[in-house]
């Protein structure tokens, strides 16, 4: 193993060697054009598949390895938004560094061979904070964002040519030789423009003829964008695209964004979407005309830091995508997608060939389409070429309940309901949407566990795992509440909470002092009335002090606050924490949308009529003390008042905690599980790891079973109902030295850090269930012999394909049937019909390997164990744990 990784870190110093060397030629310089079919990329229309990664939700150490498994699930092109709030945190002082290092990002994609869709916005939304804006871009003079106002057009212009001169500059464009293919200007504004009526015309006009004046020299697209000027491409963004046409004869039918999971809010259930519905919709897109499909996100990674938009978003955004949170496969998604893939590219030939499909009707809810030469675009047969390497068609069942039987082009071919079949060659199956052979993956630490098949989902199995205590010593200080610096300052009346904080910290103490008399308090206890304090509208977190104790909290999206409060006779502080949990992301007038408090601010129930606070005086502090002294900084801070914290210790809300603790074994990604704190944030040696909150999902809304079968929305498939949203937090391995790495927390409402434990996420089970119906690999569809004609489709037998993960190995076999097995992924179980030897084959194939394949057939399993039945082989194997791999290397 050793040796392996000294191997890796040679490669990863001569890749850097390279690209210091290469300076961004990636490619011969090569133009980039369209016609209505599709891309045109050095001269050849291009049928392309594109990964969703967005580089700063992921740290530039992950980058290479997501490429890498992009690449190897089939992605051509890989995409990303620019994110102008962090490329710009103030105005003027640009980061181009850590995780907003997108040049670095654009050559790794460039020198993995593949190309990049840059879609620049500036407006992303995205569920990023702002969505993507900098905060200060609200005190430009006048401004009004995404309209025909002067000041935003100036500020968006700056930043995208920013962005331009820069991808220009590294000479990262096509025809320099660098992966940068297309560019994209605004996002889904034809969701707002009847908003702001003839200026949102005039502003998408200007926004395109700005964007193409930059001279990139690569085609522009906008999404969502029906009115998009002649020279650039409108595109699809949604579940399904396969109907969809742009607004001229003469573009191509783009789908930026194919949503193939779905993002959740803190207390809300987790989604899924079933991959037999995603290879539906891309194999239908494709079926239709499409020729560029984007997946919405092929990784997305973690809201680091305060990145997250809102309202409420959470710091995964796993999206349920091929590649998890943690960079690992998501299985089978990832294979499925893969195959899916690769049949695709097996049709590009036919499908660049024809200028469009020619349609054929073969049932009432089954339909097909061909692509071949000479089909003209109102394809019709002109004429035949009889060359089959030329011939593809896709064959589409759309009935959501029923199997169908079609006959094509005198064939006969059975779809799985909601399903599309793919035929390279007009003639053989390759691939149907709807039978899954990749195999399925089940990670330790998994919370997410997979839903992909039919059966009950074994909830509780997973969460089984030993405490893992990330440590036994635990130190603690306490926030001050109110007011900590000189920097606190007292105005008449309530001010917005972003013009005070700029968003430099979720957190704004406001602070009043008012009177009561002895009359006012013996009024109140005659009539045992308990006064109240009212907030017209608040966003996204109050939480209310009176006299220095917390009297109540409330949380919601401009949402009034009534909080009863008991009051003394005397002077009386009431002090008001308003907190950010993401600024908001998508709407028109984000500039006007603000956070905190909206409205009036009284305390009511007192004889002589409310007590009208608003223009009160009060102080103002922005955040916190041990946020602004940076005390989550590693060198020590040991002046700033941390004590012992007993494991007996009452938990005590607004407190730090801190500890040092060891990292897991081993190269795995590595999980902190908060489940036990409240609400806060959390830092690892430095680095803001994200917001936490535990907030639980609903108890109902999650199906037992996942249909993939109709059309998907995303309350559809959703899991996790009556849990906590999120418990786990991801920790880069980057971040982590093998000893003594700082871990530093902030607790708003009290927790258990004693209770935080930690673990590496690795591939433990997987299973795999594949029978004598499903296709031979895809690969066979280049063998030699099989071009040659020397063997036929019916000579090649299916195969089930096993891999760990990561360099681990199959170290058991723990069910193994080549029959008529019963159940799923550790639920399997053997059917009337067994084969007595099922898991001696399958453990001589596979044990001690990393990977390992067996055919699915009777011959190797010595024979047919029942005939006249359709024989299914299921097994589960486990991978062996993360600390048997290279973890001598890593010490
Ligand atoms: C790209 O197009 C430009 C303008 O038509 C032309 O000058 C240039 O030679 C082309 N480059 C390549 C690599 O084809
Ligand atoms: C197209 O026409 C040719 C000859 O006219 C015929 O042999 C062929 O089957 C037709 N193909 C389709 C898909 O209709
Ligand atoms: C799911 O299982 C049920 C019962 O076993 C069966 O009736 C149904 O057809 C299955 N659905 C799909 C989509 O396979
Ligand atoms: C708040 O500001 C005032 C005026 O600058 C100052 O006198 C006071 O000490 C500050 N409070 C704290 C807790 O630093
Ligand atoms: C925020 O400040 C700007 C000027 O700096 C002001 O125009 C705006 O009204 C303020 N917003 C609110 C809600 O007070
Ligand atoms: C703690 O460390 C940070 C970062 O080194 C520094 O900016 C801050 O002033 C320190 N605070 C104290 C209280 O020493």
């Amino acid at each position: 193993m050793f040796g392996v990784r000294t191997l890796l870190q040679c490669l990863a110093v001569a890749l850097t060697l390279h690209l210091a060397i290469v300076a961004g030629e990636f490619f011969k310089p090569f133009n980039v054009s369209y016609d209505h079919r599709a891309l045109i990329i050095d001269g050849k229309r291009r049928m392309l598949i594109s990964a969703g990664i967005h580089y700063p939700r992921a740290t530039p150490e992950m980058w290479p390895d997501l490429i890498a498994k992009s690449k190897e699930g089939g992605a051509d092109v890989i995409e990303t938004y620019a994110f102008w709030n962090g490329h710009e945190p103030l105005r003027g002082q640009y980061n181009f560094e850590g995780r907003y290092d997108i040049v670095k990002f654009v050559k790794l994609v460039g020198s993995s061979g593949l190309y990049l869709l840059l879609r620049i916005g500036p407006y992303v939304c995205a569920e990023w904070n702002f969505g993507g804006f900098p905060v200060w871009l609200r005190d430009v003079p006048n401004i009004e964002f995404r309209t025909d106002n002067t000041p935003f057009k100036e500020e968006m212009q700056r930043f995208v040519k920013k962005i331009v001169d820069l991808m220009r500059e590294e000479m990262l464009f096509s025809w320099q030789g660098g992966p940068v293919i297309m560019l994209q200007i605004e996002n889904e504004y034809g969701n707002m423009e009847s908003s702001f009526g003839q200026r949102g015309k005039d502003y998408v006009k200007w926004a395109a003829k700005m964007a193409v004046g930059l001279g990139a020299g690569v085609p522009w697209i906008m999404c969502k964008q029906v009115d998009a000027p002649e020279f650039i491409i409108d595109t699809c963004n949604g579940y399904y695209c396969d109907g969809f046409r742009p607004n001229s004869y003469k573009k191509p039918i783009f789908w930026t964004e194919n949503w193939d999971g779905w993002y959740t809010n803190w207390g809300g259930r987790v989604p899924h979407r079933p991959v037999e519905d995603i290879a539906f919709a891309v194999a239908r897109f494709f079926q239709r005309g499409g020729s560029f499909q984007n997946y919405y996100m092929f990784f997305g990674g973690t809201n680091f830091g305060r990145t997250s938009g809102g309202p409420n978003y959470i710091t995964s955004y796993d999206y349920d995508a091929p590649i998890d949170e943690y960079g690992l496969l998501s299985q089978p998604k990832w294979g499925h997608l893969k195959d899916l893939h690769a049949a695709i590219k097996l049709c590009e030939p036919a499908l660049v060939a024809a200028d469009s499909p020619q349609y054929i009707k073969l049932g009432p809810m089954q339909e097909a389409h061909i692509y071949r030469e000479n089909i003209n675009r109102e394809g019709q047969n002109l004429s035949w070429s009889g060359n089959e390497n030329k011939c593809s068609a896709f064959l589409a069942n759309i009935d959501e309940h029923k199997a169908a039987s079609v006959t094509f082009l005198g064939q006969v071919y059975a779809l799985p309901p909601w399903s599309v079949s793919i035929l390279p060659d007009c003639k053989n199956t390759a691939f149907n949407t709807a039978k899954v052979a990749a195999q399925v993956s089940i990670k330790t630490v998994a919370f997410d566990l997979p839903l992909f098949t039919n059966v009950s989902v074994p909830r509780q199995l997973m969460i089984q795992n030993e405490v893992a205590r990330v440590s036994e010593t635990w130190m603690t200080l306490k926030e001050p509440i109110g007011a900590w610096s000189e920097n606190n300052f007292t105005v008449e009346g309530i001010l917005e909470h972003l013009n005070v904080t700029q968003d430099h910290s979720d957190y704004l103490w406001y602070m009043t002092r008012i009177y009561i008399s002895d009359d006012d308090i013996s009024v109140l206890e005659e009539s045992k009335v308990t006064p109240t304090l009212t907030i017209d509208s608040m966003r996204d977190l109050v939480r209310i002090f009176i006299n220095g104790q917390l009297t109540g909290s409330q949380a919601g999206h401009w949402v009034k606050v009534i909080q009863p409060v008991q009051l003394m006779q005397g002077y009386n502080d009431i002090v008001l924490l308003s907190q950010t949990v993401g600024l908001q992301n998508y709407g028109a007038f984000l500039e006007k949308d603000g956070a905190g408090f909206r409205g009036r601010i009284k305390l009511t129930g007192f004889q002589n009529g409310d007590v009208d606070l608003t223009e009160s005086s009060w102080t103002y502090q922005i955040g916190l003390k041990g946020e602004f002294l940076k005390i989550y900084m590693m060198d020590q801070n040991g002046s700033a008042g941390w004590t012992d914290l007993t494991p007996d210790a009452v938990p005590s809300i607004f407190s730090w905690y801190k500890t040092y603790f060891d990292a897991p074994d081993g190269i795995d990604p590595v999980a902190l599980n908060l489940g036990s704190m409240g609400k806060g944030q959390a830092w690892v040696n430095g680095h803001h790891i994200g917001r936490y909150w535990n907030l639980v999902a609903p108890k109902n809304g999650c199906q037992r079973i996942c249909d993939y079968r109709g059309t998907y929305n995303s309350d559809k498939c959703a899991t996790n109902c009556g849990q906590p949203t999120q418990i786990w937090y991801h920790v880069p391995r980057s971040w982590l030295r093998t000893s003594n790495n700082l871990l530093v927390i902030f607790e708003e409402i009290g927790g258990n850090p004693f209770d935080i434990s930690i673990k590496s996420r690795f591939t433990g089970t997987i299973c795999s269930q594949v029978s004598e119906s499903h296709y031979p690999p895809l690969r066979m569809w280049s063998h030699p012999d099989f071009i040659s004609g020397k063997i036929s489709i019916n000579d090649m037998i299916p195969k089930m394909h096993l891999q760990c993960e990561g360099g681990h190995r199959i170290s058991s076999i723990e069910f193994a049937s080549y029959g008529t097995p019963k159940g799923s992924c550790q639920a399997f179980s053997r059917g009337n019909c067994h084969a007595p030897n099922s898991l001696s084959v399958v453990s001589q194939a596979c044990q001690g390997k990393n990977s390992c394949s067996v055919g699915i057939s009777n011959a190797i399993f010595g024979g047919d164990p029942c005939r006249h039945i359709v024989k299914t082989l299921a097994v589960e194997a486990r991978c062996t744990p993360s600390t048997n791999i290279g973890s001598s290397a890593m010490k």
